[in-house]
């Protein structure tokens, strides 16, 4: 009689690689049905969705069954960058590009303001690099650069992040405050890593930041998910001085980038005018949209954004908890960031198009008149 081998019980072996791993980035998110991701802030709008399907369905299959080549997209993010190609890498998203870039320089300590893009915290974790967070003025509730000086001027070089505008309450730094963080950072011998994934949203967002991208000491970091509608195809450039990205090359970058992801950005790119419409009515609507919620909602206080979504101060912790929870049972996910520091009770919305953000007013004008 023959025996199934599979099913016989084994005696645990034991493990030969060390300590176990954890999983704990694994990420096993389902969509909900007819969600709309307000958390995220990508760039959600219709006319970018129809964009794309065009550009998938006259995709050349090369694309996809041949191994991606780069030249092309190195020229096109150059000209719409206004730099070099050989002052970029592309990588797999700005999340991989973070990676890279603490694997790159090597300095056991980021100096960053807190709080900030998840990323940061994770690759330090995996790098075990320390963090010296550093939070808004207690006064202003807002971020201050020459405080990151003053934290990275107490310990040894490091890497220096700021997220131009913040990802949390959208605040935007002026040239000359960029500029006098550079000059520090670069007398400190320390790295300056600008993170722009939201710069497209901000009105003459590229002004601010031409002074200080470049130089050798300083790495910006362009994502292309959130101006461009492209979070799922996983792009992005990091900018700085040929010299410096030549150590981000040395770990392989593009290995990881695809062709489909190229050919969906080098689409967009040829047609940037198309998707500087879409962001212009997504600032415009913005504004529009903190008023209307102020309005719909008493006590919400929106705060000045240069991003494609508003952070709004709420009177306690429990309207935040609340408000998100009402929102997302009509299928918005959105943020509530209650209890980060300076901001003891705020939930953060994108703002993605028209019909969704008067939607959201009305959810939240009914939440709070109790019906
Ligand atoms: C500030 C900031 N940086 C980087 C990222 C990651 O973007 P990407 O999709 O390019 O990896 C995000 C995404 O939320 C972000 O908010």
């Amino acid at each position: 009689m023959s025996s199934d081998v599979s099913t016989r019980p084994t005696a645990p072996q034991p493990w030969p690689f060390g300590k176990p791993g954890t999983g704990m980035f694994r990420n096993d998110r389902s969509r909900l049905e007819n969600e709309v991701n307000l958390r995220s802030c990508g760039l959600l709008h219709p006319r970018a969705a129809e964009f794309h399907t065009e550009t998938l369905q006259g995709l050349d299959p090369v694309e996809i069954m041949t191994y991606p080549v780069y030249r092309e997209t190195y020229a096109l993010v150059a000209e719409h960058l206004g730099v070099d190609p050989g002052s970029l890498v592309l990588t797999a998203g700005s999340d991989p590009a973070l990676d890279l870039i603490v694997r790159s320089f090597p300095l056991a300590r980021i100096v960053i303001h807190t709080p900030n893009f998840g990323g940061w915290a994770k690759f330090a974790h995996i790098g075990k690099q320390t963090i010296d967070h550093v939070a808004p003025d207690p006064d202003s509730g807002g971020f201050r650069l020459a405080d990151l000086l003053t934290a990275l001027r107490k310990g040894p070089r490091a890497i220096v992040v700021v997220t131009q505008p913040h990802s949390y309450t959208g605040q935007v730094h002026d040239a000359q405050e960029l500029t006098d963080l550079a000059r520090g950072v670069g007398e400190h011998g320390s790295l300056l890593v600008l993170d722009t994934a939201y710069l497209a949203f901000t009105h003459g967002g590229e002004e601010l930041v031409r002074g200080v991208a470049g130089q050798p000491h300083v790495l910006r970091v362009n994502g292309f998910s959130k101006g461009y509608g492209l979070s799922g195809a996983r792009i992005a450039a990091v900018v700085g001085h040929p010299r410096t990205v030549n150590r981000v090359f040395d770990l392989d970058p593009e290995a990881a980038v695809s062709g489909i992801a190229m050919a969906l950005l080098r689409a967009a790119l040829r047609h940037d005018e198309y998707f500087q419409a879409i962001r212009d009515e997504i600032r415009h609507l913005r504004e529009r949209f903190a008023r209307l919620v102020e309005s719909a909602v008493p006590g919400w206080r929106a705060r000045e954004s240069g991003g494609n979504f508003v952070a709004f101060d709420v009177p306690d912790p429990a309207q935040a908890r609340a408000a998100t929870s009402r929102l997302l049972r009509h299928g918005f996910i959105t943020r509530d960031m209650s209890g980060l520091p300076s901001l003891p009770a705020a939930v953060r919305i994108a703002v993605a198009d028209e019909p969704s953000a008067l939607r959201v007013v009305d959810i939240l004008g009914d939440w709070s008149s109790g019906r």
